[in-house]
């Protein structure tokens, strides 16, 4: 019988799920990826049926695991997951009373605001490290409640569970018999206090969320539970769970404190480790749990960009200006520069530092000069002028000036893009072998828990640099791109003119 030496790790994303082995040297021995489809009920409104998901992750599952030699290699399972999204299920059928609500989601808007203008952000603020925005999910908890009918009651007398994705997939691949979250998916729900780590009493009345919708909250790397052996022909360990972005930086070896990454997904999330403090933000950054681990707390401060990699989908799925996301490196190398284009990809708003819900996305500076190449090299920019912000405003928060930055996801891939971004960031970028970093994440929780590595020391032993990308910029011409791109971001806000 063949070994238990391998983690499979389900990395269930924004647009797409991915299911990935991964062995001893932290290989990936193969890899199963399926795109879902999103829905837009309304402008601003994103939803997934949470049963699409499911399915793609049992498929991925199921191949990646056949791929890499089957079933009795796989030591334990790690789960990773898009933050902040809600589902809210029926504890005895397991089936959702309403689609997901994505994290990008903007329909609880104006509860947010009126609970701003009543004062509550600063409480809430101080007992969760977050914002009154609609990203996180206890409003959008309220709004499945209010909207669909019987659900607060049922909520109430104990019918119902919600959860993130985490939570979910736990409780799907258990046959419904668990109910668990990981601390970092918890303190990402605006109800979770950060600092006595427990759901809080004062939020759930905030939101008005039934405290029996919701579960128990663990440590990242233990026993989770173990799937029902009907998924896989035999039961295996969940070992790991955490939030994408929290993974990422596990699976960057961002294990001390200083240490940097940004992650290029659907978004960009900059994650820094700021060890056992918490770290209030006076930039409207994001005060998070990094990770939690046998029973240690390290925390983190967050700068989330919501749209990074779906800036590059639109590209080419809304203009059609190219067929391959791969493509925009040679379109942007082609020219000298954007020709004075800028784009700022509010799509859904803007997050840190603006924190702008009703902001809208916006291209400038157009000329009859202005070439497909000029709008690509322009949504890539994009993407690095935002993470020179949230650079500079972690550094503002007292957080020490990088050495460098740890950059993984679809992006990280491009060289002009990860060159770009050194230039605006001015510390060196470095890029791993394995930009499917957040995948690694997961299973290194999950190994630590199965015994496949010993200690986070081993974990940081398998980091391995594929690139690093060193600043080489005139100094003018950085602060003349800068400028304009601060000008283009002021004509999107939606406190313009
Ligand atoms: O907070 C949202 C984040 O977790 C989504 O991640 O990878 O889909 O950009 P991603």
């Amino acid at each position: 019988m063949a070994s238990k030496d391998c983690i499979l790790a389900i990395d269930q994303g924004t647009t797409s799920t991915r299911a990935i082995v991964f062995d001893r040297s932290a290989t990936a021995l193969s890899l199963a990826r399926r795109e879902f489809p999103q829905h837009y009920p309304q402008p601003g409104w994103v939803e997934h049926d949470v049963e699409d998901i499911w399915s793609d992750v049992v498929l991925t599952s199921r191949e990646a695991i056949a791929k890499a030699g089957g079933v009795e290699r796989i030591a334990g399972i790690g789960i990773t997951n898009q933050r902040e999204t809600v589902v809210i299920w029926e504890r005895k059928t397991g089936k959702p009373i309403h689609r997901a609500i994505v994290w990008q989601d903007r329909r609880t808007s104006a509860l947010c605001v009126k609970l701003r203008k009543e004062g509550k952000e600063e409480d809430m603020r101080a007992r969760t490290g977050l914002l009154l925005d609609p990203y996180f999910s206890a409003s959008k908890i309220a709004w499945i409640l209010d909207h669909v009918e019987g659900a607060r009651e049922r909520a109430e007398k104990g019918e119902l569970a919600c959860g993130t994705i985490d939570c979910f997939l736990l409780s799907r691949l258990t046959d419904g018999k668990v109910h668990r979250t990981d601390i970092t998916n918890a303190c990402r729900t605006a109800l979770f206090n950060i600092h006595t780590q427990q759901w809080d009493d004062e939020l759930l009345s905030l939101f008005n969320v039934p405290r029996a919708l919701l579960p128990e909250v663990c440590d990242n790397s233990g026993h989770l539970g173990e799937t029902d052996p009907a998924v896989f022909g035999r039961s295996i360990v969940i070992g790991g769970m955490a939030g994408d972005q929290h993974a990422a930086l596990v699976g960057q070896a961002c294990f001390k404190k200083g240490m940097v990454k940004s992650t290029y997904g659907t978004g960009c999330f900059m994650l820094t480790n700021t060890g056992e403090k918490a770290v209030a933000s006076t930039n409207r950054l994001l005060t998070t749990i990094a990770f939690r681990i046998d029973g240690k707390t390290t925390y983190a401060l967050e700068g989330s960009i919501f749209v990074a990699g779906a800036a590059i989908k639109w590209l080419r799925d809304g203009l059609h200006l190219i067929t391959h996301a791969s493509q925009t490196d040679d379109m942007a190398t082609r020219v000298d520069d954007s020709h004075g284009v800028y784009m700022v990809p509010g799509f859904v708003g803007l997050g840190a530092p603006h924190w702008d819900p009703d902001a809208r996305g916006l291209i400038c500076g157009l000329t009859l000069g202005s070439t497909q190449a000029h709008i690509a090299r322009a949504a890539l920019e994009a993407v690095a002028f935002q993470t020179y912000d949230l650079l500079r405003a972690m550094i503002d928060d007292g957080a020490a000036e990088a050495s460098a930055l740890r950059i993984d996801g679809g992006m990280a891939a491009n060289d002009w893009f990860s060159q770009f971004l050194a230039n605006m960031l001015q510390v060196p970028v470095q890029r791993p072998k394995d930009l499917e970093t957040t995948a690694l994440g997961a299973a290194f929780l999950a190994g630590l828990a199965t015994g496949v590595w010993s200690s986070t020391d081993e974990v940081a032993a398998t980091w391995q640099e594929d690139s690093v990308f060193e600043p080489r910029i005139d100094s003018d011409l950085r602060k003349k791109l800068l400028a304009g791109w601060h000008d283009a971001v002021r004509r999107t806000l939606s406190t313009y003119g």
